[in-house]
């Protein structure tokens, strides 16, 4: 208790905006201000844009070049400080920005005094934090792509793999096993166009936008932009402070990203039950259970269909600080780091995880290829027969195939199992060929209109799709 009493009055004026202050930030005013406990995950950005700047202060003359010199030469030290795991941060000095401005002084003395010169914490943190989420597109990008590629071995050794296609949760028509796992390198590689339209958008240099307004100092917002490798200075300095259109856009593009392998994940988990029995997942990727001896668990596709909730909360969250923000920082912001973290650390693992089981997974081709003909499932082949064959209209054709079902559901049998009486009873012009088309094989083989589901077609859609993704 009193301790408590005695936290929230602790001591010590900043040194960096202490001019207008008697006394230090109470503890529970410091808990709630400070993010270095976060965002020293930007120390690499943070340096980069101030060795930027620093250089920048010096081409156009308004810091010597000495002191330039001097201020990278510190910031390296810092950053080596860093990742060997000397430098000490600390919680008084609130962010990231002011660790290492603090430790800058340490270690040159005044000169470090400079380098805030022309720039503020507002347009720091925005470039910090764009630059961050700029590499962290990248890497998901290639995660995706590996996860693509091991999509695309099995849909190889799968092109010709039938098994049952479903509309409804109920079997529709047979399809191949390399066709189904196409569909997700497709969605994968729509998540991945939008990581990198999001990225071409996001590539504009906030810094130099200063606290909100621009600076009366002679800056080059293009020098930093080139050496931080934007395309161009952001336009507008108001916009470029309260800006977090690319967090957002980031996590958005993350978030239908998960609705994706969440999708997949629910499929994994479906056919590797008992039920269905597609799949088995490598030992490397399944657990057992504590109690019951024959269980092999999907624990981590069910994870990776849990840890969407995450990443979509993790949206959600930043879109609800951001609206209804007015114009322009508010310290709302500095909330924007955790979720994107969040975001990264979660799709990085469930892409990682997701990759892992699809290059272990063994399908069991004979059980697929058994369910696919349940249902009636070449039904539409039948009818399709009957238009091609019989010059009938679809419609009828659609008629006469339900009355044929029909009959076969009666006497409990495949419609492959009717005999040619049966059929000739509902359709005197059917014949013996009818029956070519009632196998599940015939039935994918036949499927060969653009993007359809044969395995010649599977065949030509890897390579097209290594073309396009790999
Ligand atoms: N830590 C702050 C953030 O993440 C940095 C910007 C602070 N700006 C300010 N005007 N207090 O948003």
């Amino acid at each position: 208790m009193t301790d408590k009493k005695q936290d929230t009055k602790a001591t010590g004026v900043s040194a960096m905006w202490g001019g207008r202050f008697n006394a230090g930030p109470s503890a529970v005013m410091e808990a709630i201000n400070a993010s270095i406990s976060f965002d020293k995950k930007l120390y690499a950005q943070d340096i980069a844009g101030s060795k930027a700047h620093a250089t920048m202060l010096a081409t156009q003359g308004i810091i010597t070049k000495d002191d330039a010199l001097t201020i990278i030469a510190g910031l390296d030290q810092i950053k080596t400080e860093i990742e060997t795991d000397v430098f000490e941060f600390k919680v008084s000095l609130e962010d990231i920005h002011m660790n290492v401005e603090a430790r800058l002084r340490e270690i040159i003395g005044d000169a470090a005094g400079r380098l805030h010169t022309g720039r503020s914490r507002n347009d720091q943190v925005a470039t910090d934090l764009k630059l961050w989420v700029r590499d962290a597109l990248d890497t998901l990008d290639g995660d995706i792509a590996a996860l693509q590629a091991a999509l695309l071995d099995q849909a190889e050794i799968h092109a010709a793999s039938v098994m049952p296609g479903f509309t409804h949760m109920q079997t529709a028509q047979p399809v191949t096993l390399g066709h189904h796992l196409l569909a997700y390198v497709e969605m994968l590689g729509r998540d991945r166009s939008r990581v990198q339209d999001a990225r071409a958008r996001m590539n504009e240099n906030p810094l130099g936008a200063a606290a909100l307004a621009g600076t009366s100092f002679p800056i080059d917002r293009d020098l930093t932009s080139k050496a931080l490798g934007f395309d161009r200075p952001s336009a507008n300095s108001l916009d470029a402070v309260s800006d977090r259109d690319f967090a957002m856009e980031y996590m958005a593009a993350g978030a239908i990203l998960s609705v994706h392998l969440s999708r997949l994940a629910e499929e994994i988990v479906l056919w590797c039950s008992d039920q269905f029995g597609y799949l088995r997942l490598s030992d490397e990727f399944s657990t057992g259970s504590s109690i019951m001896p024959q269980k092999r668990n999907p624990d981590a596709a069910e994870l990776v269909r849990a840890k969407t909730g995450r990443v979509i909360g993790a949206l959600n969250s930043l879109m609800i600080v951001m609206k209804g923000l007015p114009m322009t920082y508010g310290k709302d912001m500095q909330d924007d780091k955790e979720p994107v973290f969040e975001v990264a650390d979660t799709l990085a693992l469930s892409l990682v995880a997701m990759t892992g089981m699809m290059q272990g997974a063994v399908f069991n081709k004979e059980r697929m290829h058994g369910d696919a003909g349940k249902g009636f499932s070449t039904a539409t082949d039948l009818a399709d027969w009957l238009v091609q064959t019989l010059a009938m209209p679809f419609r009828d054709a659609h008629h006469v195939t339900g009355a044929l079902v029909k009959m076969a559901e009666d006497k409990g049998v495949g419609l492959e199992n009717l005999t040619l009486d049966d059929m000739q009873s509902v359709e005197a012009g059917i014949t013996h060929a009818i029956f070519d088309v009632l196998g599940v094989d015939n039935s994918v083989a036949s499927r060969t209109s653009y993007g359809g589901t044969s395995p010649i077609n599977v065949a030509n859609s890897i390579n097209n799709a290594r073309a396009r993704f790999l």
